[in-house]
């Protein structure tokens, strides 16, 4: 799909469909809209006028061979109150948009700005959704639907007086939502097709090809570091694990200032171990490594948009299988730190791998810590899946983070994370137990096992469980895997630098 910044009058660009927006509230037929009615002889003001236009969120209303313009349908996507309208509005409505029209046949599309969202920051926020919009889950459908396919969409009217930041505002926007379609293609991939060593010739690929650096530990380097949380998590397949590490380094680094450790689960099926999972729903378990996709998406972004910080990704990559060297509840493990695990429950292996993926990173330099991982079934009960569980310490650190989160449009609620919780985790044979030993508070628990691993160093967790994947579609998102979380990390480290 081709996305061109144009400068002509839109109405001179010939197209199979317009597209712009109609708030919702009394000035429905205004701006560009007005413009539009007077071409078309006041129909637009009698579709208000007999309540087929409201302006309603995402309503969507598609007149045919409009008399009076080039282009072959004229869209308006309703935009909702005005007040309450942001970029993030806005990402949705050039994302339905473009799915409405696919279904349709429509090739080419014309997206035409409004007065107040002519800048920067509204290009962005249209490219990515449109980018987001476009992706499809159906790679392995050997009868792909005919005839849908968007060829082109030209942004009209933003503000032209803005050329070359409008222009970097449309590539960072097509880097970024291109990039969370990498990691879509990554999670959509069944197991037998993305096995740990698959992930990391993947993640070898992209990083080449970005200008990354890249090593991939294999099972000897895993077990000369003795990451035994991992091992003892990887040891009940035949697929050896890996750990992924990809490099940012910006040109000027200066010494001694922060360095970005990001950390991703990458389990490539989730069995749950001897522990073993029921067999309803257990295919989505193939989307276990989104948090590790999640990390190789923020690093892809990273290499073009270039930040000043430092950034290392650690991505532990393994199967939790039940051959018949798994690990067994009630064994007891010792991680890369030091610390003893008494296993529980081989199912809560998230935490296990993540515990040697943080201290590595830290052992890498990593001074500020991230990590995404689908971890808990108890976030999805405590948030559904609307917003991501979002942990952190100390508080500031999160709180910045959280900014980020809200800048880009992402829900993200902040999790408690006080040391009751961590008496939960106590063990009476090891240093701690990989599950809590409470009622309740299970994403909180399995957060605080983290901790226990990144101890003071400022720490992040995301807990993207419930919103990694959507099993229902959306009118601006194809179901299946969403790319949560990229952007604000995005956002994030591009504010460290
Ligand atoms: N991968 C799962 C968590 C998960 C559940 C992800 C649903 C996506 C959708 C994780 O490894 C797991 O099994 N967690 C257990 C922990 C429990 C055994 C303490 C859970 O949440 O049930
Ligand atoms: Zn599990
Ligand atoms: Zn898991």
């Amino acid at each position: 799909m081709q996305i061109q910044l144009e400068t002509q009058p839109y109405s001179s660009i010939p197209a199979d469909a317009l597209v712009t927006y109609v708030f919702d509230g009394d000035s429905k037929i205004d701006g560009v809209v007005a413009d539009l009615d007077k071409a078309m002889d006041g129909r637009l003001a009698a579709l208000a006028a007999g309540g087929e236009l409201t302006g309603k969120s995402l309503e969507m209303v598609l007149v045919h061979f409009p008399e009076g313009l080039d282009a072959k349908r004229l869209l308006l996507v309703g935009a909702g109150k005005a007040e309450k309208f942001n970029v993030g509005d806005l990402r949705k409505i050039a994302g339905s948009a473009l799915r409405y029209l696919k279904s349709r046949g429509v090739k080419k599309i014309v997206f035409l700005a409004r007065e107040s969202q002519r800048g920067p920051d509204a290009a962005q926020a249209a490219v990515e959704g449109l980018v987001l919009a476009d992706f499809e889950s159906d790679k392995y459908r050997t009868e792909k639907r005919p005839n849908r396919e968007i060829q082109s969409v030209h942004l009209a009217g933003f503000d032209s007086g803005l050329g070359a930041d409008l222009k970097s505002a449309v590539e960072n926007g097509r880097v970024i939502a291109e990039s969370a379609n990498f990691a879509r293609d990554l999670i959509n991939e069944p197991s037998n097709r993305l096995t740990p060593r698959i992930l990391a010739s993947k993640a070898e690929a992209m990083a080449k090809e970005v200008g990354l650096g890249i090593e991939i530990l294999d099972e000897r380097k895993i077990s000369e570091l003795k990451m035994g949380a991992l091992i003892g998590v990887a040891q009940g397949s035949f697929e050896p694990p890996r750990v992924i590490v990809v490099r940012y380094t910006p040109e000027k680094a200066q010494s001694g200032g922060p360095v970005l450790g990001l950390v991703g689960k990458a389990v490539t099926f989730d069995t749950g171990g001897i522990s073993i999972k029921p067999a309803d729903n257990m295919e989505k378990m193939k989307y276990d490594m989104g948090g590790g996709a999640t990390m190789l998406a923020v690093m892809r972004t990273l290499a073009y948009l270039k930040p000043s910080v430092p950034v290392i990704a650690v991505i532990p990559a393994t199967e939790n299988m039940p051959g018949g060297h798994a690990q067994k509840p009630g064994d007891v493990q010792v991680a890369m730190s030091g610390k003893t695990i008494e296993i529980i429950n081989t199912d809560a292996e998230g935490r296990l791998i993540l515990a040697d993926g943080i201290f590595y990173a830290r052992k890498l330099g990593a001074t500020h810590l991230i990590d995404a991982a689908t971890l808990t079934g108890a976030i999805q009960v405590a948030l559904a899946n609307v917003h991501v569980g979002a942990f952190g310490t100390p508080r500031e650190y999160l709180d910045k983070f959280l900014d980020s989160t809200k800048a880009v449009g992402e829900k993200m609620w902040p999790m408690p994370i006080d040391d009751e919780y961590q008496e939960m985790i106590k063990s009476n044979i090891a240093d701690i137990r990989n599950t809590g030993s409470g009622k309740g508070g299970g994403a909180i628990t399995a957060a605080w096992f983290i901790k226990e691993f990144a101890e003071d160093v400022p720490w992040i967790h995301l807990d993207i469980a419930a919103t990694c994947w959507v099993d229902e579609g959306r009118p601006w998102l194809a179901k299946g895997p969403t790319g949560v979380a990229i952007r604000s990390i995005v956002d994030f480290a591009l504010k460290m630098s």
